[in-house]
């Protein structure tokens, strides 16, 4: 079993590559893979660069080039959930495109050939990472420091799972969440988060018959302060998320 973990940014992988051992260095396609192992589970951690398509390729040469037999997605996401925090942690359930409309040809959202709107992630892969994030949390990894109550803004951190959306927009105003959060609702998708990677990956895996579970943690609300939040959580805070949320599904998987 070769674990990949992918995430878009370095900050959102955190010290990960760090406490890789035995690192080996792969280039491919302008995209820096490390294999090794971490936390005595080997694993291949890669940077699948911002948006579905950069996520897609990066996704598309884990599967054939390096043979991963899953993928896990950490990184972060805007809140869209009413209950959805700044600090708070989002495991995806299943995935959407929310920019997706073959529309009148298929249903909104809907994936053209693959009959559904709704990816769904590995359940078993999904359960041992929201598991995961749960132990991070409840041991105070994330709101109970000084330094960190800024960020979840004096709440305790919370772990959601649920529906999380991607598509090729960073979405930072308020009048756009809404429209976007109302528009899922009335067509039954309760929407947690929107991110731009994570459907894309969802779907190579499907395509290549590969568990894959995605976690999140909030660092803004997709908002009309969005482009201040987002920055400042994922140069301060995102990183510990990474590391101490990966620790933990490694140790249990
Ligand atoms: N990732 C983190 N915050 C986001 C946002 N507001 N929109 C899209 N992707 C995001």
């Amino acid at each position: 079993m070769t674990t990949a973990i992918l995430s878009a940014l370095p900050e959102e992988q955190g010290s990960l590559m760090h406490a890789l051992h035995h690192p080996e260095r792969i280039e491919r396609a302008g995209r820096r893979f490390w294999r090794g192992e971490l936390y005595g589970q080997p694993v291949v951690l890669a940077l699948s660069g911002i948006g579905k398509v950069a996520a897609a390729t990066t996704a598309t040469l884990l599967a054939e080039r390096f043979a991963v037999t899953r993928m896990v997605f950490t990184g972060v996401a805007g809140g869209l959930g009413d209950s959805v925090q700044v600090g708070d942690v989002v495991v995806a359930q299943d995935y959407l495109q929310h920019d997706m409309d073959a529309s009148p040809l298929f249903a909104r959202w809907e994936l053209p050939g693959y009959g559904l709107a709704r990816m769904p992630c590995d359940t078993a892969l999904t359960t041992a990472l929201f598991a995961a994030a749960s132990a991070y949390l409840a041991m105070g990894g994330a709101g109970f420091e000084p330094k960190n109550a800024a960020v979840t803004r004096g709440h305790a951190a919370r772990a959601h799972r649920g529906l999380i959306v991607s598509g090729d927009r960073f979405v930072c105003t308020s009048a756009e969440s809404a429209a976007l959060r109302q528009a899922l609702a009335a067509a039954g998708h309760a929407v947690l988060a929107v991110e731009m990677e994570g459907a894309s990956v969802a779907q190579v895996c499907h395509d290549y018959g590969l568990p894959f579970a995605a976690v999140r943690t909030i660092s803004d609300r997709a908002d009309d302060s969005a482009h201040v939040d987002f920055p400042h959580f994922v140069t301060h805070v995102a990183s510990r998320y990474s590391d101490g949320i990966v620790h933990e599904l490694l140790r249990l998987l």
